[in-house]
C-alpha cells in the first residue's frame, strides 16, 4: 500500500521533534561549520553583504555566518517553532540579525535587497506542485540585487535513487528511536516516520513526501528562473561518518547569478 501524505505536511513537521529526529544533521555545529565553509568558498561573500537564509529553519547557518562577521544576515522560515527558537537564541547572544516567519513563495521584503540568497539543507521539493519551487526560486531572484548570487543545497536525486533503502532507523541517546519507511513513487520519496520514546511511548507517527531533483533538473530550474553563470556541484556529503541520514546524505549545490 502506498504511503498517503497530507500535502500540507511541511507546515507542521518542523518543530521540536524534528530537531531531535534530524539532530545528527541540523544540530551538529561542526557539520554546520563545514557547510558554511563550502558556502564561503562557492560564493563571493564579503563582510557587509546582505545574506538571506531562506527556509533557514532554526538559523544554524545564519548564526554561524553572523559569528564569522557577516552581520547582515536575515533568517526566514515558515515554522513558528523554529523561528521563535531562533529569536530566543538571538536575544540571548545579543545578535542583531533579522528573523522573520514567512512563506518563501511570497515574502514581504523589498526587491533587490540582498547580495546573496541561500536555501540550505534540502528545503525544496516539499509541495506537490513543482510550481511551488519555481515560485520560491522566483522570489529569491526578486529579492537579489543585480550581480547577486543564489545558492541552493538539495538532495541529489540520482544518488538517492541509487542507494535507496526502504527502511532505516536510528537511536538518539538512550531513549529515542526514529524509524523510517520509504517508497520511491515516480519522482518523489514518500516516507512514514515513527518516533518512539522507550520511556514515554509513541511521540510521532507522520508521513511526508519530497520531490527529487537530479543535477540536470536543478540546472534547468535555475536557468528557467533566469539565473546565469550556473554551476551544479554533485557528490557533496557533509557527514564524516557513514550512515543513513535520509535526505541529508547525498547533496548537490546549485549556484546562479542574477544579471
Ligand atoms: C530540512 S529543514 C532545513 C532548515 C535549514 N535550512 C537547515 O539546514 O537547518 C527545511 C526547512 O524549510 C522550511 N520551509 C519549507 N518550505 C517552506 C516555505 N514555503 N516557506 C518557508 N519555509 C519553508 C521548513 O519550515 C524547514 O524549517
Amino acid at each position: 500500500m502506498s504511503i498517503q501524505v497530507n500535502p500540507d505536511w511541511w507546515k507542521t513537521m518542523f518543530d521540536e521533534v524534528y530537531l531531535l529526529t534530524d539532530a545528527r544533521s541540523v544540530c551538529d555545529q561542526d557539520l554546520t561549520r563545514r557547510e558554511v565553509d563550502l558556502i564561503c568558498e562557492l560564493l563571493p561573500i564579503r563582510p557587509g553583504h546582505r545574506i538571506l537564509d531562506l527556509c533557514g529553519g532554526h538559523g544554524r547557518h545564519s548564526f554561524e555566518l553572523y559569528d564569522r562577521g557577516f552581520l547582515k544576515c536575515t533568517l526566514v522560515d515558515y515554522s513558528r517553532h523554529l523561528i521563535e527558537r531562533a529569536k530566543v537564541q538571538a536575544a540571548e547572544n545579543s545578535c542583531s540579525m533579522e528573523i522573520m516567519r514567512s512563506d518563501a513563495r511570497e515574502i514581504g521584503l523589498r526587491s533587490n535587497s540582498f547580495d546573496h540568497v541561500c536555501i540550505l539543507g534540502n528545503s525544496i521539493g516539499y509541495q506537490k506542485r513543482k510550481e511551488a519551487d519555481r515560485q520560491i526560486f522566483n522570489e529569491a531572484k526578486r529579492l537579489l540585487c543585480s550581480g547577486g548570487w543564489f545558492l541552493v543545497d538539495v538532495t541529489d536525486g540520482a544518488a538517492v535513487r541509487k542507494s535507496f533503502r526502504p527502511l532505516a532507523w536510528h537511536e538518539i541517546e538512550d531513549d529515542i528511536v526514529v524509524c523510517r519507511e520509504r517508497q520511491l513513487i515516480g519522482n518523489s520519496i514518500h516516507a512514514r516516520e515513527m518516533v518512539l520514546s522507550k520511556s514515554k511511548g509513541l511521540i510521532r507517527d507522520n508521513t511526508y513526501s519530497i520531490r527529487l531533483y537530479d543535477a540536470h533538473d536543478l540546472e534547468k530550474s535555475l536557468e528557467q528562473t533566469g539565473f546565469r553563470h550556473i554551476k551544479v556541484i554533485t557528490g557533496q556529503t557533509p557527514h564524516r561518518e557513514r550512515g543513513d541520514y535520509g535526505f541529508m546524505n547525498h547533496r548537490m549545490i546549485g549556484i546562479g547569478k542574477k544579471i
